[in-house]
């Protein structure tokens, strides 16, 4: 498998050389500007823009690209020794003999700190914290075994008829409050193999494996931002309620939840985030869209056109598409940011010069 996605990955990284080489910033030869030029920086936005397709959604490497990289994209989650200094350095002028390119041509200085403040906030946090450590640690040793590395649980059941609990899921989170845990974790629950561990660990070190825990795995997963349907929260129901494209849509349908979308302010986004695999024309031919399959819609041909309403935009804008590259941008875009750049993607391409509609 890694075989056949490392060509499409190494035209990538010529693709990127050629760039550097002829002198063009990538902000200019992805097709636009630099996202949100002037403004506020996003920098899960840039994260995900620039850093992901090696370092992972998650920031510990696994990638697409892992496989076919020597060295490997680093591992963040397991870096604590890189110091923040340090890792601006190497994110400006790159690291030798490795894939990592610098980013200065593409980047501003403000762009690189909060690229690298994001990477140490998100995915350094358990190695930056020793008290976090000790609590992967712990995990390792008494946890893992039944709840899984990442704690998504086990499927057998073990020592009793209820299954260990997956400890990842939206379900967890929603439930399990770190007092509840707390108490769990120290006397255990009644009828299932989830002894107490007040015998064993200490106080600190279960209130250390908790908060690592909640802090590694009790959060959504990588592909809830990386394209495949996240379970529950904002967008989901949107999705869910959203009719699935199909000739013939309805052409007239607004947005979802009342929102009405702003052209020009989408515009400037599309141009900066999405033309990189949609092109600037909507064709579906942006420059990263050569190493990507299923390729990116074009959203100005007839299939696109009968198919994609507004809210079938805004949906799959929000949700990402499963299986493919598209992303779900509801992790960095507010409703209405969503909603903007659907405006734009209908009004531009799918039925240019439709007027906006309001509810
Ligand atoms: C084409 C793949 C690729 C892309 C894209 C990429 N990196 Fe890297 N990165 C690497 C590789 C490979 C290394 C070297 C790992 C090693 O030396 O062990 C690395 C190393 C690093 C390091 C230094 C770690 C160390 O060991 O000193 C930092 C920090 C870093 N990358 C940040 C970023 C950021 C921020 C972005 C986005 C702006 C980015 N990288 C984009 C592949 C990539
Ligand atoms: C022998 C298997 C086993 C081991 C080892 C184990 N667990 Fe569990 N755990 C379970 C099972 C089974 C459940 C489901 C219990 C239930 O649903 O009431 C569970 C439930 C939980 C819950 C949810 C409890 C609740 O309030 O609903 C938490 C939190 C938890 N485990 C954390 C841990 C931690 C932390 C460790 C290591 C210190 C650990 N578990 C070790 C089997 C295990
Ligand atoms: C990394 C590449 C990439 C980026 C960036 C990207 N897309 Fe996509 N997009 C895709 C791919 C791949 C598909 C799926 C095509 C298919 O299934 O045939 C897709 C599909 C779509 C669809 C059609 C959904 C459907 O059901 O067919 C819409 C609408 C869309 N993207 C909007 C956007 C918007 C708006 C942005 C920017 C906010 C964006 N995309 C950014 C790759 C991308």
């Amino acid at each position: 498998m890694n075989r056949l996605l490392a060509l499409p990955l190494l035209d990538f990284l010529r693709f990127v050389s050629i760039c550097a080489l002829a002198g063009l910033g990538a902000g200019h030869a992805f097709g636009g500007e630099r996202p949100l030029k002037g403004g506020e920086i996003k920098p899960a936005v840039l994260y995900h823009n620039y850093c992901s397709v090696c370092h992972g959604d998650r920031g510990d490497g696994r990638s697409r690209a892992q496989g076919s990289l020597n060295p490997p994209p680093r591992d963040f989650t397991a870096a604590g020794e890189l110091t923040r200094s340090s890792m601006i350095t190497i994110v400006t002028h790159g690291k030798n003999g490795t894939a990592m390119v610098g980013w200065k041509t593409q980047l501003t200085d403000r762009e690189i700190e909060a690229v690298v403040d994001y990477i140490r906030q998100s995915f350094m946090v358990v190695a930056l914290d020793p008290r976090l450590q000790r609590g992967k640690a712990l995990y390792v040793h008494n946890c893992a075994v039944c709840h899984g590395e990442r704690g998504q649980g086990s499927t057998h059941p073990v020592g009793g008829p209820v299954l260990p609990r997956n400890l990842s899921s939206p379900q967890s989170r929603a439930e399990l409050s770190r007092e509840r845990m707390l108490g769990s974790v120290t006397h255990g629950r009644p009828g299932t193999a989830m002894a107490g561990f007040a015998d064993r660990l200490s106080q600190q070190d279960i209130e250390a494996v908790v908060d690592y825990v909640r802090t590694a795995l009790m959060v959504p997963t990588s592909e809830a931002i990386s394209g495949v349907r996240a379970h529950g929260g904002r967008g989901a129901d949107v999705a869910a309620a959203a009719p699935k494209p199909a000739a013939g849509a309805d052409m007239r349908l607004p947005m979802p939840m009342g929102l009405s979308g702003d052209a020009q302010k989408g515009g400037r986004f599309y141009n900066a985030n999405c033309a990189t695999c949609h092109g600037v024309k909507g064709d579906g031919k942006g420059p990263r869209a050569y190493f990507i399959n299923p390729k990116p819609r074009n959203f100005v041909a007839a299939a696109s056109r009968a198919a994609l309403n507004r809210p079938v935009i805004y949906a799959t804008t929000s949700m990402g598409k499963l299986g493919t590259e598209m992303p779900a941008w509801s992790k960095v875009l507010s409703d209405q940011e969503i909603a903007d750049v659907a405006e734009y993607v209908f009004t531009k391409f799918i039925r240019p010069g439709a007027k906006a509609v309001r509810k």
